[in-house]
């Protein structure tokens, strides 16, 4: 029997991955999860329970280690620099608004001028007793499963992505002076809204930082980029996962958004979060 197996959630997404924390190194399965993490997009982990130091072994395996929200927010601190606590508990999370902005459809790091990162990988440390569900979506199935007319129309849209987009459905109004710390921390990008990878793939680039597209009016412009979100997120093309504690997910950051299910911010959910950086700039 082979060290790792995986089993397949839906056609187009999502992954159960089995294989016994003392395999997690081994050179054959880190191959096998880097293959199967793009082709399934999410891959779970069931009750791994890694602790931080295992969670960046395995980490510093499959890729090149990255904290790419270390220069927009102090905080989610943990022991460890390069491990990010995701949580709304105001004791360890002082600026709740970036958390906040994840119950929204998103790809992480798209507005910080470098590639996207690769992927994603969260242990869920503590849970809420109510939402707290992940969802993803397949941005690759969207693409390749939109009618031949509309890939037409999408070739050579650009899409403007801006922090402060991903944040607009947190606050009815923001101060002049939170807006101006954002746009210090961030950069607004500019990028095609189907994204050709060197693999030949295509995917779309959009969540709730996609704030406009170049040279359509607004709302005209809105209305398409929410339409994809829609389309982006129907079943076939997604997975939400219900997490048990020390489950282990980790997803293809360029090939899948993501959003949490609101849930209480006197719960104490806490995720630990690692980040392989990106290999190739969205193109
Ligand atoms: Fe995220």
């Amino acid at each position: 029997m082979t060290a790792i197996q995986i089993e397949k959630v839906k056609p187009r997404i999502g992954g159960i991955v089995h294989v016994t924390k003392q395999d997690l190194l081994d050179d054959d399965v880190i191959t096998a999860v880097r293959e199967a993490l793009e082709d399934r997009g999410v891959l779970v982990f069931p009750r791994m329970h890694l602790n931080d130091a295992e969670q960046l072994a395995f980490t510093d395996k499959l890729g090149k280690r990255v904290n790419f929200t270390r220069t927009v927010q102090d905080g989610g601190a943990t022991d460890d620099a390069d491990v990010y606590a995701v949580t709304l508990d105001k004791k360890l999370n002082f600026q709740p608004e970036y958390v906040l902005g994840t119950f929204f459809w998103h790809i992480d790091g798209v507005t910080i001028d470098q590639p996207l990162p690769k992927a994603t990988l969260l242990t869920a440390r503590k849970l809420s007793p109510a939402g707290g569900q992940t969802e993803f979506a397949s941005t690759y199935a969207a693409y390749d499963s939109l009618p031949d007319d509309e890939k037409k129309a999408y070739a050579g849209l650009k899409v403007v992505h801006k922090f402060e987009a991903a944040l607009r459905p947190v606050f009815d109004e923001v101060a002049e002076d939170d807006l101006a710390r954002w746009r210090g921390m961030t950069n607004p990008m500019t990028h095609p809204l189907v994204w050709t990878h060197k693999s030949g793939r295509k995917s779309l680039v959009i969540g709730t930082h996609a704030d406009s597209v170049v040279g359509v009016p607004i709302p005209h412009d809105r209305s398409l980029l929410i339409r994809l979100q829609e389309w982006a997120a129907q079943p076939d093309f997604s997975y939400r996962h219900e997490w048990q504690e020390g489950d282990f997910v980790i997803w293809d950051n360029c090939g899948c958004m993501h959003r949490v299910v609101p849930y209480d911010e006197e719960s104490g959910r806490k995720m630990h979060r690692t980040s392989i950086m990106g290999e190739e700039r969205v193109a």
